[in-house]
């Protein structure tokens, strides 16, 4: 299941986001990948440990956090720390797998997370680059995905995708990584369904002991599909 997510950030809250990173400093991109993903990979990312870096992240988190459709499809049980990569001359990451597993280190404890789920957000208009599509290979074929600033992808993580060559401008990004509640892409895609059926049905029928009804089936689906 592929979501599009619009206007994640504010428009204030990309210059503030894109401000702080394009004074920041990059780092090549391949340092972060596993030894195959690491020979398809070419770009720079923002160096976390930055702390003006990582609250840019934190601001992330939280717009994540709060924003509903993204809970509502999403179901995160845990979301690593939003991370930053760019674009530029030519750059590009070639078709790979994303690892199954991520383990967060600087955590109290040594943190897991299953990922179940990849998420893109735009933090350049597409008009200041050419190229830069994120190709995700989906049952139906490649999907290219090239969204306004402040918008997002969201995709399963066990897909093999890829990022075309930016060869005008630069492709400025966040990634992110989640272990959903929901484990399994089709029990995920069902209860989201459910969900925005219910959602539609309670505004046209408030109060309908049926819809109340529905909502408790979402919810025992629910009880019976998370792990947490
Ligand atoms: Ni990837």
């Amino acid at each position: 299941m592929l979501i599009h997510v619009p206007a994640v950030l504010t428009p204030d809250q990309i210059a503030t986001v894109r401000a702080t990173l394009d004074a920041g400093r990059w780092i090549d991109g391949r340092g972060s990948a596993g030894h195959m993903a690491a020979a398809a990979k070419d770009n720079q990312e923002a160096d976390l440990t930055d702390p003006s870096v990582r609250a840019q992240s934190d601001l992330i988190l939280r717009a994540l956090s709060s924003h509903a459709r993204f809970g509502a499809a999403a179901l995160p049980a845990r979301i690593c720390p939003p991370s930053f990569n760019r674009y530029t001359g030519g750059q590009n990451y070639g078709t790979h797998n994303d690892a199954a597993l991520l383990c967060f280190p600087d955590a109290a404890a040594p943190r897991w997370v299953r990922t179940d789920l990849a998420v893109t957000l735009f933090l350049s208009a597409p008009g200041d680059y050419d190229g830069g599509e994120l190709v995700i290979e989906d049952t139906f074929g490649p999907v290219r995905v090239k969204l306004p600033a402040g918008d997002m992808v969201v995709y399963p993580a066990s897909s093999q995708h890829r990022v075309e060559p930016v060869t005008r401008g630069a492709r400025v990004a966040s990634f992110i990584w989640l272990q959903s509640l929901v484990r399994d892409d089709s029990h995920r895609r069902l209860l989201h369904e459910l969900d925005t059926t219910i959602m539609r049905l309670n505004q046209a029928m408030p109060d309908s002991k049926d819809v109340a009804q529905l909502l408790g089936l979402y919810h025992n689906l629910l009880r019976m599909w998370s792990d947490t």
